[in-house]
């Protein structure tokens, strides 16, 4: 559905013979249905709908997401239809975190305000009270969802003397907890404490809006929120109203709630940093997601059981 980068193109020609879609055509559900007409798989990105119109098609048997995470794809309707879906879990992991902890600190060291502040002649001499930020060397994260990646973000929170508290349904075994120094608590204590939030849980259900007005009411009035995860974990006009009421100080945000559109209420505000869906976007990390993907196409084609299945149900 879009280019990959090498060595993901070989990779793919060696096992079957590619159609690419043509870029600036429509990426609904219908036109990836015609598009998948005749195909064995489909190697789908993120922003792709892959639902039961194109997941009915006839002779289909594989979706390879180019991303850990594929709430863009009906898993469900996937599996009824035997059709397999894969993802590409464990290498952005590191890229992520680091992007995770970019934003923390430009959001609360205001680096993109003295950027531009800086580039538009308006720095005119030293000042006291000048861009003042929020110290990040021992202040309070709060990690929503432990898995790997926010396990690494823990981990670089160690070098920054932090005191990390998670939360998640799923407890770290004790020997990781002790590791990363992190401890378990509640939604609400881990809101009421932490001077940066970290998002990292996968788009469901249940995360869905997971932080909304009430959770923002709960959080300290310094505190900053990150999210790299996905867009709808966040309930993007409670957001805005509480940085707009300062009930929170800041944002870093990756991810959007209409991706690729923003909130307009966002976008003036100085004290939040917005990047466009970048988190994993290093060359060594999307070529490896891309090869991934495609290795995982490629073994599907020539009937195998791809690495990373997301529905093992539908190829024992
Ligand atoms: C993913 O893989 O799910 C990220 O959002 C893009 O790298």
């Amino acid at each position: 559905m879009h280019p990959v980068l090498d060595p993901a193109p070989a990779i793919l020609a060696e096992a079957a013979e590619v159609i690419a879609y043509p870029a600036g055509r429509p990426l609904d559900e219908v036109s990836i249905r015609q598009a998948a007409e005749g195909c064995i798989g489909i190697v789908s990105q993120l922003m792709d709908p892959v639902r039961e119109t194109v997941l009915s098609t006839p002779g289909l048997k594989i979706v390879s997401n180019v991303a850990v995470g594929f709430d863009n794809i009906d898993v469900a309707a996937a599996t009824a239809h035997k059709v397999m879906v894969t993802n590409t879990p464990g290498v952005l992991d590191d890229s992520t975190a680091d992007f995770a902890f970019t934003l923390l600190m430009a959001a609360a060291r205001r680096v993109v305000e003295a950027d531009s502040f800086t580039r538009s002649g308006r720095f005119r001499g030293w000042a006291i009270d000048m861009m003042l930020g929020t110290d990040i060397f021992g202040a309070t994260l709060g990690i929503i969802g432990i898995g790997r990646i926010g396990r690494g973000v823990a981990h670089r929170a160690k070098g920054f003397n932090m005191r990390v508290l998670y939360y998640d349904p799923h407890p770290l075994p004790p020997d990781a907890e002790q590791q990363l120094a992190a401890t378990r608590v509640d939604l609400g204590r881990l809101l009421s404490e932490s001077d940066f939030v970290s998002v990292h849980v996968p788009l469901t259900q249940e995360t869905q809006h997971l932080l909304s007005a009430q959770q923002f009411n709960q959080m300290k009035r310094n505190a900053i929120l990150i999210n790299t995860s996905r867009g709808p974990v966040v309930d993007e006009a409670a957001l805005v109203q509480a940085l707009q009421e300062r009930k929170i100080a800041g944002a870093g945000l990756d991810v959007y709630e209409r991706e690729p559109a923003v909130h307009p209420g966002l976008v003036p505000m100085p004290n939040v940093v917005l990047a466009p869906h970048i988190a994993s976007a290093t060359v060594r990390t999307r070529s490896e997601m891309s090869a991934m993907a495609a290795r995982n196409m490629a073994t599907a084609v020539r009937g195998g059981r791809p690495p990373n299945l997301v529905n093992p149900e539908v190829k024992r």
